[in-house]
């Protein structure tokens, strides 16, 4: 995906260089900002849709909009038949119901929904809520009941199932806040089959996040199957979802064959052999989908010698892209330019006021200097849609790289806008 040509970084067949051109250009004449940014490109992405509905043809996909939730790109995807959401808060039905979705393509999960997003997509009707409690079924009971509406509700189960991934992203285990635990299922059966106002749609599981295994997805799909048996008298199921969690590659550019990610064939042959399963399986990929799709672009402001290393102060940090510090994640970091072939070796910093603002730590680059443009990879997923304005700094532009040229899908924000909720 990611190669040199030349001694310039190039996307496919596309120079970097070009683009980062024509961007700055168009960001400085547009809104007179010069600054980082985040770089979509829009062939990734559909490559990576088309890529996914190929290897997995049997499923429906509800796209995790946390991951990349950019109105343009969630409009991409809304443009693909048989795509949906999986939402997490009023602000991302919001931003779907903005992209084009239908409310029935929208599933609202999250282990705390408040009373006003519940009513909020109950008003709107949305396929279905994902449900993390006894609790928070009654309250989706209640208030359909007092809006006289039918609401579609899936039990998100937690099935105490183990997977491979830093502690953070790891969600279907028994000690995990999220899920409804065995002991307490039958509960939620009871009050679906006594409730005209909740009807059951589907069954759900969501095992964690940058998983690369699909031993545990055949486990939950096995459990999610079980379920199905003991849950036929409730109601009919539509569907069975697996959640996201297929994982990537992030410690590689993607120009060689060997891509360690998530083995999504091995998932399409157990699948299979489901094929006359009378329901829907979903899907709720995120990261799969978004995260290749996007570099964030930076400017080396300082470099300062140490005696083993060299520190490279950028001008973008954990406030733009905080994964390296919550999750000690790491992500490739390319020169746009390659202007030597000396080596040095750099801690990549941002400039936050804290420690923990490093992006990469000893690793071995071709000279750079300050002034020089880096591309930080594979940004796509949970970079953007988890950026803060810690230390007041403003969130970055989001640009759209399609054949046609660059399009601005985020203006930068300015201090006026940010200040504004503070003006009494
Ligand atoms: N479905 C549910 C119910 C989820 O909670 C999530 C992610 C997904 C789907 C999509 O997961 P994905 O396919 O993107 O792995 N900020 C972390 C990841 C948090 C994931 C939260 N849930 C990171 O940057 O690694």
């Amino acid at each position: 995906m990611y190669s040199y040509q030349n001694n310039f970084l190039h996307l496919g067949k596309s120079s970097l260089k070009e683009i980062h051109q024509q961007t700055i250009n168009l960001l400085k004449k547009r809104y007179d900002y010069v600054g980082p940014y985040y770089l979509y490109s829009q062939d990734i992405l559909l490559q990576r849709i088309n890529q996914l509905e190929e290897i997995l043809p049997l499923c429906h996909y509800y796209f995790s909009v946390k991951s990349c939730s950019n109105i343009k790109i969630l409009s991409l995807l809304q443009k693909r038949k048989g795509w949906g959401v999986d939402v997490v808060s009023q602000g991302e039905m919001i931003r779907s119901l903005k992209a084009g979705f239908n409310p029935q393509q929208i599933v609202f999960a999250g282990v705390g929904k408040s009373e006003k997003e519940i009513t909020f997509g109950i008003s709107n009707r949305i396929r279905s809520f994902h449900v993390e409690s006894v609790s928070e079924l009654k309250k989706i009971e209640e208030i359909s009941t007092g809006l006289n509406i039918t609401t579609g509700v899936t039990l998100r189960v937690n099935p105490d199932i183990q997977v491979q991934t830093h502690k953070y992203i790891q969600t279907g285990q028994y000690e995990s806040k999220f899920g409804i635990s065995k002991e307490e299922l039958a509960l939620c059966k009871n009050l679906i089959k006594s409730s005209s106002s909740i009807t059951l749609r589907g069954l759900q599981v969501h095992l964690g996040s940058q998983i690369l295994s699909s031993e545990p997805y055949n486990k939950a799909l096995d459990a999610l199957i079980e379920l199905r048996e003991i849950f036929s008298d409730a109601g009919k199921i539509e569907y069975l979802s697996l959640g996201g969690g297929f994982g990537v590659d992030y410690s590689s550019t993607l120009d060689t064959d060997i891509i360690k990610e998530f083995p999504m064939q091995e998932i399409s042959s157990n699948l299979s052999s489901y094929k006359d399963l009378p329901c829907e399986i979903m899907i709720e990929p995120g990261r799969y989908i978004s995260a290749y799709t996007a570099v964030l672009m930076t400017t080396v402001l300082y470099i300062k010698k140490k005696q083993h290393t060299n520190i490279v102060i950028v001008d973008t940090g954990m406030t733009d892209l905080v994964r390296p510090v919550l999750y000690q994640s790491s992500h490739p970091i390319l020169p746009l330019q390659i202007k030597s072939q000396e080596q040095m070796i750099v801690d990549i910093a941002g400039p936050i006021c804290e420690s923990g603002d490093v992006f990469a730590r000893n690793i071995t680059m071709n000279m750079i200097e300050e002034g020089d443009i880096l591309s930080i990879l594979h940004t796509g997923a949970y970079g953007a849609s988890m950026a803060s304005q810690y230390n007041t700094r403003c969130l970055l532009p989001e640009i759209l790289w399609t054949q046609d040229g660059c399009e601005i899908i985020r203006r930068p924000q300015t201090y006026e806008h940010l200040l504004e909720l503070e003006n009494i």
